[in-house]
C-alpha cells in the first residue's frame, strides 16, 4: 500500500497520472475567486519590559509579526479553469466515490451548473451550507456569513453514507425534547453551523483560508470507510491530509504552492508519520 503523501505541483498534472477509478472521496476548496491575493501574517504575543501593553500578571507585552503567507486568488475564466479538473476528479473517483467541492456565494452558482454537467443533475446530493459568525457586518446588506460546499455521489444509488459515524449536535429547544433525546443530541441538517479556525487556536496553522478540521472529519467520517482513500488537490494547509489520517484513511494530497506544502508536511507529520511530501523532481521534503 503507498504511503500518504503530499506532492508540489500543479494539480491537473498530477491528476493526470492518476490511476482511474482509485479514489473514495475526494474534497477540494479551490481559491474562491476573490480577485484578491489570500495572505495572512502570523502573530505572536512575546513578554517584553517595553511592550505596549500590560497582560497576565502584571507583564508587559508586544505582538511580533511572524511569517507571511499568500497565494493569488484572481481567475480571468474560473469555470474554465475548473472543468478540466473536475473532470478529472469524476475519472479518477471510484464507482462509489463521492466529491466535495467547496466554494463561497461568488461562483456557487456557476459551479452547480459545471458539476451537472460534468457529473450529471442526478449525480448531486446535497448542497451543504457551512454558516459561522466571525468579522465585520455590513451595514448595506445582509452580512455574508456561510460557504458551499456540494457534494456529488458518482451513483446515487450506491455511495458512502455512514449515518452512524455522524456526530451529533444540540437541539435548538432541548425542554421540548425530552432529557434522553436532549442528552443525546440531533443529527445536523445540511447547514452546518461551525466556528471558522480559531485565530489563535492550536489548530490555526497561519496559512491563508485554512478550513475547520470539523467540517472536514465529517465529510471524511461519513463518506469514506477506514483504509479508504481520501483526496483533495487543493490541499492547502493539509486539513483533509489530517481528517484522514485521524481517521484512519489514507490520503493523496496536492497544491501548487511551496508554502503550503511546508505547513501541511509539518502538521501532518504529527498523525502520520510516514507521510512523504514530493516536488516535481520527485525528491522527498
Ligand atoms: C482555499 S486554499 C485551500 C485551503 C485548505 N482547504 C486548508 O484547509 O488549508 C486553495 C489552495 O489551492 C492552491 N492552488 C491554486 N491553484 C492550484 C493549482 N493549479 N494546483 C494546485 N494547487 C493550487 C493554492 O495554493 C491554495 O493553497
Amino acid at each position: 500500500m503507498k504511503p500518504s503523501s503530499i506532492t508540489l505541483t500543479n494539480n491537473l498534472s498530477f491528476l493526470r497520472n492518476i490511476e482511474d477509478k482509485s479514489v473514495n472521496l475526494i474534497y477540494i476548496d479551490p481559491p474562491f475567486n476573490t480577485g484578491m491575493k489570500q495572505s495572512m501574517t502570523s502573530l505572536k504575543t512575546v513578554r517584553d519590559e517595553n511592550g505596549d501593553r500590560t497582560g497576565f500578571g502584571g507583564n508587559r507585552y508586544r505582538t511580533e509579526r511572524g511569517d507571511s503567507r499568500s497565494y493569488l486568488d484572481s481567475f480571468d475564466d474560473y469555470m474554465g479553469f475548473l472543468a478540466p479538473r473536475i473532470e478529472e476528479a469524476k475519472r479518477v473517483l471510484a464507482a462509489d466515490g463521492s466529491l466535495f467541492l467547496h466554494v463561497d456565494q461568488r461562483e456557487s452558482h456557476y459551479c452547480k451548473v459545471l458539476l451537472d454537467q460534468v457529473l450529471g443533475r442526478d449525480s448531486f446530493m446535497n448542497e451543504i451550507i457551512w454558516s459561522y459568525d466571525y468579522g465585520g457586518r455590513s451595514k448595506r446588506k445582509w452580512p455574508a456569513k456561510h460557504d458551499t460546499i456540494f457534494w456529488y455521489a458518482i451513483d446515487p444509488e450506491n455511495y458512502t453514507f455512514n449515518a452512524d459515524a455522524i456526530d451529533r449536535i444540540p437541539y435548538m429547544a432541548p425542554s421540548l425534547v425530552g432529557k434522553e433525546k436532549a442528552a443525546r443530541g440531533k443529527v445536523p441538517t445540511d447547514v452546518w453551523w461551525q466556528t471558522i479556525v480559531p485565530t489563535n487556536g492550536k489548530e490555526r496553522t497561519g496559512y491563508p483560508t485554512q478550513k475547520p478540521l470539523a467540517i472536514l472529519e465529517r465529510i471524511v467520517k461519513v463518506h469514506s470507510n477506514p483504509g479508504e482513500l481520501v483526496m483533495d488537490f487543493f490541499a492547502g494547509s493539509g486539513t483533509t491530509g489530517v481528517a484522514a489520517a485521524k481517521n484512519n484513511r489514507r490520503f493523496m494530497l496536492a497544491d501548487a504552492n511551496p508554502d503550503a506544502v511546508q505547513v501541511a508536511v509539518k502538521r501532518l507529520v504529527e498523525y502520520e508519520p510516514e507521510c512523504v511530501g514530493f516536488t516535481p523532481e520527485g525528491l522527498i521534503v
